[in-house]
């Protein structure tokens, strides 16, 4: 058993379910995650009609007004350099995602007088922080590609201060048949933009559209939030395929 994955060494290797992404595919989806880097704005905002703004100002509206935030996969920082003020930490598991939200984050906070955030190399599922040390954490995007999402949720709980608030967005399916619409799009429109940029038939989108198809619904998230032991736990759909708001609060 390898010490980094201590819970996905059942999986095989293999994508299986809602909860779970087997070591291999983890470590290939991280590969294609970092390939997405330069033109991950670009093919975001084309595959949601430019939606992404507002899905993220969604959640800023959600956030307590101060205090300490983390937020778990920040990618490029696309979401960490609007957060206007808090004591603000990002975290990623690729250090080029991180060197690169660095730059663009902490630029952007300088010129509006904030402090810097911090960069925090992790995962979700074996979160580096104390207990009880953050008001709000979030993920946006992410958490469809953490390998074990029930360790993630737990560590997201254990983390925040009792009352503090938790969000999630991703894009869940309604039911099968909504799952199987969702993969279509992603193979069809998604992939023809992706395939343009990179100018290649192996673009990374091609993979990410796997932890699309295996990812659950709504009700399937509220139900593990919930018995991971947050509470207040409700969900948004806001454009179904492609952002539900998940949120809940670590009780008193
Ligand atoms: C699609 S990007 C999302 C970027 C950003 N949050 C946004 O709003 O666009 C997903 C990020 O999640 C990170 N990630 C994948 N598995 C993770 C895990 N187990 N724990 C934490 N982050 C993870 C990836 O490295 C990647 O940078």
């Amino acid at each position: 058993m390898g010490g980094n994955y201590p819970n996905i060494w059942h999986t095989g290797g293999s994508l299986v379910d809602t909860e779970t992404i087997g070591r291999e595919d983890w470590e290939e989806l991280q590969r294609n995650l970092e390939a997405t880097i330069p033109v991950y704005d670009k093919v975001n905002r084309v595959a949601t009609f430019g939606q992404v703004s507002k899905w993220r100002r969604m959640v800023r509206e959600r956030l307590p007004k101060q205090g300490r935030l983390l937020e778990i996969g920040c990618g490029p920082g696309s979401f960490a350099e609007d957060v206007l003020g808090y004591d603000l930490v990002c975290l990623d598991p690729i250090p080029e995602m991180l060197r690169v939200a660095e730059e663009r984050v902490n630029i952007a906070r300088t010129t509006r007088g904030d402090e810097p955030a911090t960069f925090v190399h992790g995962k979700a599922e074996e979160l580096p922080f104390q207990d009880s040390s953050f008001d709000a954490v979030c993920t946006l995007f992410s958490f469809r590609d953490w390998y074990d999402k029930r360790a993630g949720i737990s560590e997201s709980l254990r983390v925040l201060k009792p009352g503090g608030t938790f969000i999630i967005v991703d894009p869940a399916k309604i039911n099968r048949f909504h799952g199987f619409l969702g993969w279509l799009w992603m193979r069809t429109y998604v992939s023809l933009y992706a395939r343009m940029l990179y100018k290649s038939e192996s673009h990374p989108w091609k993979w990410l559209t796997k932890t699309y198809v295996s990812f659950g619904t709504t009700k399937d998230y509220v139900k593990m939030i919930r018995e991971q032991g947050f509470n207040e736990v409700e969900a948004k759909v806001v454009f179904p395929g492609m952002a539900t708001i998940w949120q809940g609060k670590k009780p008193n």
